[in-house]
Order: C-alpha cells, then sequence, then structure tokens
C-alpha cells in the first residue's frame, strides 16, 4: 500500500505543470466556472459568503447529539478523544483520556481563540462531522455554532444566528490575535507577515 503511494507523490513532483493548464504539452484545462463554484466554499471572517438560513443554540443542542458530534467531543464538549469545543467552567480536573494531537483543552477552543465566529460556521460546514463532512445543511450549521458560542459564553441561549447576525458576534479574542495583512491580486501570500 505505501509504494504506490510514494510512487504517486513521485510522478505528480516531477510533472508540476499537469496541475495546471500547460500550453507546451496540452495537459490540463481550466475549470468551468460552475466547478470553481462547487469547490469555492469557504467563509471569510466578514461572513459575506454566508447562505441563507439560521439556527439557535436550543436547536444546536439536539443536532449535537443527533449528529454524533458528542460521540466524539463529548457530551460536555470537553474530555473525549477529539478536541475540546466547550470549555469547563471552574476548578479543572484532569481528563480520563489524554489530549491528543492537534491538543485542543480548555485554553484554546475556537471560542476562545477564534478572533470571528464565522470561522467556526466554516470550520463545521468544511469538515464536520468527521467522515460526513458536508451533510450538514445550512441551518444545522448555524444551530451548532450558535450551541458551541452559547456554551462558550459568547451569546445568550435565544440568540439566532444568520447571516446577518453570525458576522456581528464580538469574539472573546477579536483584537487579540495577530491577522496577515489583506492580500492582493499578484503579490505574495502573507508578505511582510511577522
Ligand atoms: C468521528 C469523530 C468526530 C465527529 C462525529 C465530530 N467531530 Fe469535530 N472534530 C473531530 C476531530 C478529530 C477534530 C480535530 C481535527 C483536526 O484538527 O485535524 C475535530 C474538530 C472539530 C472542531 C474544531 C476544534 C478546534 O478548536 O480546532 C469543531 C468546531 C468541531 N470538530 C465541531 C464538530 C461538530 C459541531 C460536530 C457534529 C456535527 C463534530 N465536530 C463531529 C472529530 C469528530
Amino acid at each position: 500500500m505505501v509504494f504506490p503511494k510514494v510512487l504517486a507523490v513521485a510522478v505528480l513532483a516531477l510533472c508540476p505543470p499537469a496541475w495546471t493548464q500547460s500550453p507546451t504539452y496540452k495537459l490540463g484545462r481550466s475549470p468551468t466556472a460552475e466547478e470553481i463554484r462547487s469547490q469555492d466554499i469557504a467563509i471569510s471572517p466578514t461572513g459575506k459568503e454566508l447562505p441563507a438560513g439560521q439556527g439557535t443554540a436550543k436547536e444546536g443542542a439536539t443536532l449535537y447529539v443527533r449528529k454524533g458530534c458528542a460521540g466524539c467531543h463529548g457530551a460536555t464538549g470537553s474530555g473525549a478523544h477529539a478536541p475540546t469545543l466547550i470549555s469547563r467552567k471552574g476548578p479543572q480536573t484532569a481528563t480520563a483520556v489524554p489530549c491528543l494531537a492537534p491538543c485542543v483543552n480548555d485554553s484554546n477552543t475556537m471560542g476562545v481563540h477564534s478572533p470571528f465566529a464565522t470561522t467556526i460556521w466554516d470550520y463545521i460546514n468544511r469538515g464536520m462531522p468527521l467522515g460526513k463532512e458536508g451533510s450538514l445543511t445550512p441551518n444545522e450549521v448555524y444551530a451548532l455554532t450558535a450551541f458551541l458560542l452559547y456554551k462558550n459564553d459568547i451569546i445568550k441561549k435565544d440568540e439566532l444566528m444568520d447571516a446577518r447576525s453570525l458576522p456581528k458576534v464580538k469574539m472573546p479574542n477579536r483584537d487579540g490575535a495577530a491577522l496577515p495583512p489583506e492580500w492582493k491580486h499578484g503579490t505574495p501570500r502573507l508578505q511582510g507577515y511577522p
């Protein structure tokens, strides 16, 4: 199993132009507008790409169990094998399971460190539930995001999250994160970023 993988990587490394359209060898093709649209699902900090839909923490609490989040992240959002999603309050005791890499514990959950609530929406939408990525509807992602924000004491229980309200959520670490400068076409990525 390992050998063909290594071989595939080696072959690809030898022909990088195959990734783009090559005028010399006539390899590859430009993606269609529709193909680009289907892949272009990232949500930026401003949330301007967010789809229609809405959800509350109450709906999210049910989905957290029904969609299997609790199975991996723990019923209380901490102390399980998958990263901690809900910071525990009060005195903390060591958890029964070791913190697995990437180690996310109480002090660095997304609710604590992420400067934008839209990042949580984007993460859940693209990457969760692990193994069934892309299966959640926008309403479900809004509700699950609302649930995690509420449980981390960032929004109120009945606050409705949608494309307008989510980007306005003031995250605790909104001003504490070092953000790269805005990228412009034709300049290297992360230019000037310390
Ligand atoms: C099969 C196990 C599994 C299930 C089910 C699952 N997750 Fe995860 N989740 C993970 C793992 C593992 C990671 C860490 C992935 C990584 O960082 O590479 C993760 C990461 C996350 C993160 C990012 C945490 C951080 O601070 O980096 C969020 C948010 C999240 N999951 C939410 C959810 C939600 C909401 C659901 C339910 C819809 C869900 N997960 C279902 C295993 C799971």
